[in-house]
């Protein structure tokens, strides 16, 4: 079976109070439309067509050829949205999923049930429809399920239009549907306006109905069919979203321990046995190792740690750190930051643009930018580079083994040789030859006493 996909995302979202479209506002590290595509894009045969309206070029940037854009120029209804998706899809499929931008929280296994259910009824029953329902003891807002004395659908109708009778019915309509695809197009140019004066996708069930053609239904969990109308529904569906990706990491061996106060973005990996601690954020392209240990309060974007690191009250953007490094507390690594095997980076460092070779040690307030730092060199506290002249960003190399005494300041360009030495409060201007001591202001090489 064929299928292809409408996702419906021209609405105002008057009620996020906001400049931005709804769909745009960012859903745990994503656009809410993301979510939304996503979801379907496994399941179709083409990319998914978006009815567009309202801020349609920010998300046409955002998404790109990921999705066939149709704009609805007038919001005159959801069988309206749909049917502008008529030109682009008419004769490409056999099915035609209908869900809406604004749903994050809608699974693909869900949707793939939905479509399963349709493609077994098409050679019995062949139904016009297939719908998903919920049953909950909230109606508010959504369209009720009506059915006749056998328990076959009959219509749905919307709240605003509900019998004090109908109110009371407790199955619902989410909204989402998997259409036969040339009933839909020949069915949608039928509707007539509501007295709210949109054209209802709903009101092509009780045509389905009465054309004596099937319509069928499948159970959708509850809390996946919440869509986000305010900034309270899109901390509520940020919340449900977190507690799902938090728990396949702790199914897979990871301790979060207080779920609460941590927020893991779902690109974010993690190895078996890591701890995460209270207070974390693990965002972007992420890639955690077995065995570190984060936080507490440490925020790692687009990152990768190896195994056995850890980083405490830290902030880690862009950078890397191998096997047994370890950072913080209150530590800052920036872009093109790269911390060798066992590294340890101390209290109040930053560290931008550099390479720190195995067995670094740079324990109190430095900053290093802009460097190539040898193998166990030593960085005393308040170690400055000084990479930045007003103009161009300069480099330091500093080769093994060099002992930097405390407070020195790397002028750069400047390069040590191996096993070099400055003294405390040294200004380094110039190179300094291996195996050599230099101290003082500019730096000069110690001359040996007289006896
Ligand atoms: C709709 C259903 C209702 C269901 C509810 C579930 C209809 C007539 N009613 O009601 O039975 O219970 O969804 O949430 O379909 N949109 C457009 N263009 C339009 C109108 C809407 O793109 O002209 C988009 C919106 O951006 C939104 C979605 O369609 O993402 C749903 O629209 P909304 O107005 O919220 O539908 P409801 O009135 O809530
Ligand atoms: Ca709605």
């Amino acid at each position: 079976m064929k299928t292809t996909a409408v996702i419906l995302a021209a609405g105002f979202g008057t009620r996020m109070k906001s400049a931005q479209p709804k769909v745009m506002h960012p859903l745990l590290g994503r656009p809410l439309v993301d979510w939304a595509v996503r979801a379907v894009q496994s399941l179709v045969d083409a990319p998914p067509v978006l009815v567009v309206g309202h801020g349609r070029e920010q998300v046409q940037q955002l998404l790109g050829d990921r999705c066939q854009y149709v704009v609805q120029e007038e919001l005159l209804g959801t069988g309206h949205a749909v049917w502008q998706a008529e030109q682009t899809l008419r004769g490409a499929a056999d099915a035609v999923l209908v869900t809406y931008g604004d749903m994050p929280l809608l699974r693909t296994a869900t949707l793939e049930q939905l479509l399963a259910h349709f493609a077994r009824a098409r050679t019995t029953t062949n139904p016009a429809i297939a719908m998903l329902t919920v049953t909950r003891d909230d109606p508010q807002g959504f369209g009720r399920i009506v059915r006749d004395d056998a328990g076959a659908i009959v219509a749905i109708v919307e709240e605003a239009d509900c019998t004090p009778q109908q109110k009371l019915i407790r199955e619902l309509n989410p909204g989402v549907y998997c259409f036969d695809a040339a009933w839909l197009w020949d069915n949608l140019p039928r509707l007539t306006l509501s007295a709210k004066g949109e054209y209802y996708l709903t009101d092509l069930v009780g045509m389905a109905v009465a054309q004596g053609r099937a319509v069928i239904t499948s159970p959708a969990p509850t809390a996946e069919v919440d869509g986000v109308n305010t900034r309270i529904h899109l901390a509520q569906a940020s919340a449900v979203l977190q507690r799902r990706i938090l728990e396949q990491h702790m199914l897979a061996g990871v301790t979060i321990v207080d779920p609460a106060t941590t927020y893991i973005e779902d690109t974010v990996t993690i190895g078996m046995d890591t701890v995460v601690l209270p207070g974390c954020m693990l965002q972007g392209d992420t890639a955690l190792g077995a065995r570190c240990q984060i936080g507490p309060y440490t925020q790692i974007v687009d990152s990768v740690l190896a195994d056995d690191c850890r980083a405490t009250y830290s902030v880690i953007e862009a950078a890397r750190m191998d096997a047994h490094a370890e950072i913080g507390p209150f530590g800052h690594l920036r872009k093109g930051a790269h911390l060798g095997e066992g590294v340890h980076m101390g209290n109040f460092g930053e560290v931008k643009d550099s390479y720190l070779a195995p067995g670094v040690k740079m324990g109190h307030f430095s900053y290093i930018g802009n460097a190539q730092i040898g193998a166990n060199v030593n960085i005393g506290a308040g170690t400055i580079t000084c990479n930045y002249d007003g103009k161009n960003k300069n480099k330091t190399v500093v080769g093994d083994d060099v002992f930097i005494g405390s407070d020195t300041l790397l002028v750069a360009p400047v390069t040590l040789g191996e096993r070099a030495r400055t003294g405390a409060g040294s200004v380094v201007t110039r190179d300094v030859p291996a195996e050599t001591l230099v101290y003082g202001t500019p730096a000069r090489p110690a001359v040996p006493r007289e006896q």
